[in-house]
């Protein structure tokens, strides 16, 4: 089983999405290890490959190659991707909704729609961090989710405790007390980051894997 988390802030080092992705994929390695699966996670950040602007050219409605992918690294993408069985993807909430990379990716993502819906059955969670308390991280997270729901993928949130484990979009730099933190320190967000990663594998070892 293969489970990859998708990084779709810019940054990387110090992209605090991205440590909540590491947490995740962790977390899914720990379930398949306890499931006895032999299992494996890849990160990918997106920022390391060239994703061109979706034209807008129909081409993929009308099953024809995307004349973009013969310019850029979207072709390799798709191949990581549709190996998933299950697929996290981490973003960061830019003025309410996703940053302009992932949206890239989303966007020229059309053509495993086109072909067929190639993304079917993976089974997907999200992650949002924000600068702010109330940031849109709900909004990121409603968004991402209807982006797989869109792709017939099946998307699962986690178990735990509201209280203990926190609630999708509960990451922030911000706290309560109007101070700064980084991700690694918001206990909210990791629980819930981690318990999502779990939930993933879990479901997916159950569906018996839906990747190429
Ligand atoms: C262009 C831009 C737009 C942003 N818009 C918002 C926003 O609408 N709400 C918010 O809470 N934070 C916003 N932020 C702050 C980021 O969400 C925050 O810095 C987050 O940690 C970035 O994720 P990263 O650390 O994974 O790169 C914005 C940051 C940038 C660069």
């Amino acid at each position: 089983m293969h489970i990859i988390g998708i990084n779709g802030s810019p940054r990387k080092e110090r992209s605090n999405t991205r440590f909540l992705l590491e947490q995740a994929l962790e977390s899914a390695e720990e379930k398949m290890n306890a499931l006895c699966i032999d299992g494996t996670t890849m990160l990918i950040d997106l920022v390391d490959y060239e994703i061109r602007h979706c034209t807008g050219c129909d081409a993929c409605v009308r099953k024809k190659p995307c004349p973009e992918s013969a310019k850029d690294d979207m072709d390799k993408l798709e191949e990581l991707v549709l190996a998933a069985d299950g697929i996290i993807i981490g973003a960061p909430s830019y003025f309410t909704t996703v940053p302009g990379v992932l949206k890239d990716f989303i966007d020229r993502s059309r053509t495993m729609k086109m072909r067929d819906n190639q993304l079917r059955d993976r089974v997907f969670g999200a992650i949002t961090f924000a600068g702010l308390r109330y940031g849109g991280q709900e909004v990121v997270v409603d968004y991402l989710n209807r982006y797989a729901l869109a792709h017939g993928m099946i998307v699962v949130g986690s178990l735990g405790s509201p209280i203990t484990d926190g609630i999708a979009g509960a990451g922030s730099l911000q706290t309560d007390e109007g101070s700064w933190r980084s991700s690694k320190k918001d206990t909210l967000a990791i629980a819930w980051s981690r318990l999502l990663g779990e939930r993933v594998a879990d479901i997916a070892s159950r569906l018996g894997g839906s990747g190429e």
